[in-house]
């Protein structure tokens, strides 16, 4: 079987970004764009948590925003397609996950497939799920860090775009650990979303090629 490629398209984009808490990431790359760095606008941000942070910095920024609340839908399709209806209206380009705390569909992934991705606090394969500074210093290893990736049904386990890594020193807490992660997501996944817009991301199976 052929391999199918995907290259990401040389645009000004429209990003939505959806979270759940405090919304560091998202401002890392809402000042990004700021500054001039990608070539896209945040379109929409997009909560499942009524009173996340980060939904409050948006609107200080005057970004758009919008809460779903998932109970009201009868399954997690459910809820996403209403979400997809929400992108389809304002023509997202891309979806950037910024401590979004809630499990995409299957269906969610083939709809935006290679068009959403996300950041985890640890070096994809190694410690995918939650807690994973705990998880690092529990285990003992000498490095850690972040990894940007595309989302995949498989939870965490997308093409890798982008990695950074730390050390994991040995009087580390977790929040000592996070912290030093936290500064590296905030570079390298403004980075990942300025090279998506400038058509350098290009997907072959598992693996991102940067053009
Ligand atoms: C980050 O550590 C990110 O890696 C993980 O959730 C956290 C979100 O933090 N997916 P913030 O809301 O962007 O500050």
């Amino acid at each position: 079987m052929e391999e199918e490629i995907y290259v990401s398209p040389k645009k000004k984009g429209r990003i939505a970004v959806f979270l759940s808490g405090r919304g560091s990431n998202f401002r890392a790359i809402h000042d990004a764009i700021l500054d001039g760095k990608i070539n896209a606008s945040i379109s929409l941000v997009f909560s499942n948590v009524e009173d996340a942070a980060g939904l409050k910095i948006a609107r200080e920024r005057n970004l758009e925003t919008l809460f779903l609340n998932p109970k009201l839908f009868s399954s997690r399709e459910e809820y996403d397609k209403e979400i997809i209806k929400e992108l389809q209206k304002r023509e997202i380009d891309l979806i950037c996950l910024a401590g979004y705390m809630k499990i995409i569909s299957t269906y969610f992934c083939q709809v935006y497939k290679n068009r959403i991705m996300n950041i985890h606090p640890a070096l994809l394969p190694s410690f995918p799920g939650l807690h994973v500074q705990k998880k690092a210093i529990d285990w003992g290893v000498r490095y850690s860090g972040a990894t940007v990736h595309f989302v995949s049904e498989d939870v965490d386990m997308g093409p890798i775009i982008l990695q950074e890594v730390v050390p994991v020193l040995q009087d580390d807490t977790e929040d000592i650990l996070a912290e030093r992660i936290l500064k590296e997501e905030h570079k390298i996944y403004p980075e990942a979303v300025r090279l998506f817009f400038e058509g350098k991301l290009e997907v072959r199976g598992r693996r991102v090629f940067i053009r």
